[in-house]
């Protein structure tokens, strides 16, 4: 599986695997990773993009802090993948913004001018 940047699982004790899907990719993790562990590992990335400019963001901070790795987890947004354990089938979905919604702000700029 390609991995674009440097991270690199280290050893795990785990014995317990789990698939997850993120978009309909299989991904097989140890049980107790997180799923922003997962995505930076099968460097999925970007896991989302920002609303008004569509800049790519991934994982950042892996605490909860930053609000950069918000997925789609089991039909649920803005699921925090740093803060979620993976699960057995769990299906997760990038949070990739609609061009449509940005080309909407461009038009209402424009007609504000
Ligand atoms: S990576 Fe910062 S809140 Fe999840």
């Amino acid at each position: 599986m390609p991995n674009a940047l440097p991270f690199n699982r280290l050893e795990t004790n785990s014995d317990t695997w789990v698939t997850l899907y993120i978009e309909d990719q299989a991904i097989q993790v140890p049980a107790g990773d997180t799923v922003a562990a997962a995505i930076l590992s099968a460097g999925l990335l970007p896991s989302r993009t920002t609303s008004i400019s569509s800049s790519q963001r991934a994982p950042y901070c892996l605490m909860g802090v930053c609000f950069e790795c918000l997925v789609t987890i089991d039909g649920k947004e803005n699921s925090q993948a740093c803060m979620t354990q993976v699960q057995d089938g769990m299906r997760v979905s990038k949070q990739i913004q609609s061009p449509d919604l940005n080309a909407a702000d461009t038009r209402e700029a424009k007609h504000d001018k």
